[in-house]
């Protein structure tokens, strides 16, 4: 049996990181409310759901690399939710709501939502909870954690930085063509 799981996670590992994501997290693809994540922007062109994307599919290649196969279902879970905060952080908040420190609540956010919608371990809740250390003081308890939170780190630096283009590039493009204060041609 155990010989079994341990064929099993090695098969999964030779996967490809979409098969993998496929694979274990084929509910939350299948969620309006990921879907719908794709209408926010992240950071630069990208949607919420493309960064969610490859933040599992750095994960996926980060675990990889460390040998750790063990927890993988739960690391690219954890990873898909990680910003199921479910609304466009950029867009000012009515009063009362928790987006103007966007950064510091979202995890909070994320979780409450992803709990409503599914199971979570101790695990993928720590991902979600912690993804954004050190602004959440507690430090992340488990290695899959530390590796969402790098992860999603790397990806919002190439995002900031415009090395990853995302669906809303044409949009962006034009919005800065022929955006306020410019008369169109
Ligand atoms: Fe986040
Ligand atoms: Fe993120």
């Amino acid at each position: 049996m155990k010989k079994y799981i341990l064929l099993r996670e090695e098969e999964i590992d030779r996967m490809s990181e979409d098969e993998q994501i496929e694979y274990y997290g084929r509910d939350i693809l299948d969620s309006l409310n990921f879907q719908s994540s794709d209408e926010n922007v992240q950071h630069g062109t990208v949607s919420v759901k493309e960064h969610s994307l490859d933040v599992a599919r750095a994960s996926i290649r980060i675990s990889r690399f460390f040998h750790m196969r063990k927890k993988r279902r739960e690391l690219i879970r954890g990873a898909l939710l990680h910003d199921f905060f479910l609304y466009d952080w950029h867009i000012p908040a009515e009063e009362g709501e928790e987006r103007k420190l966007h950064g510091f609540y979202h995890p909070g956010v994320a979780l409450r939502n992803a709990r409503k919608e599914f199971k979570l371990s101790a695990l993928e809740q720590d991902i979600i909870k912690k993804h954004m250390w050190p602004l959440t003081v507690i430090p992340p308890r488990y290695k899959e954690s530390w590796v969402v939170t790098a992860a999603d780190k790397y990806c919002s630096l190439r995002e900031t930085l415009h090395l990853r283009k995302g669906r809303f590039e044409e949009k962006i493009k034009e919005i800065k063509e022929h955006g306020e204060g410019k008369k169109k041609p």
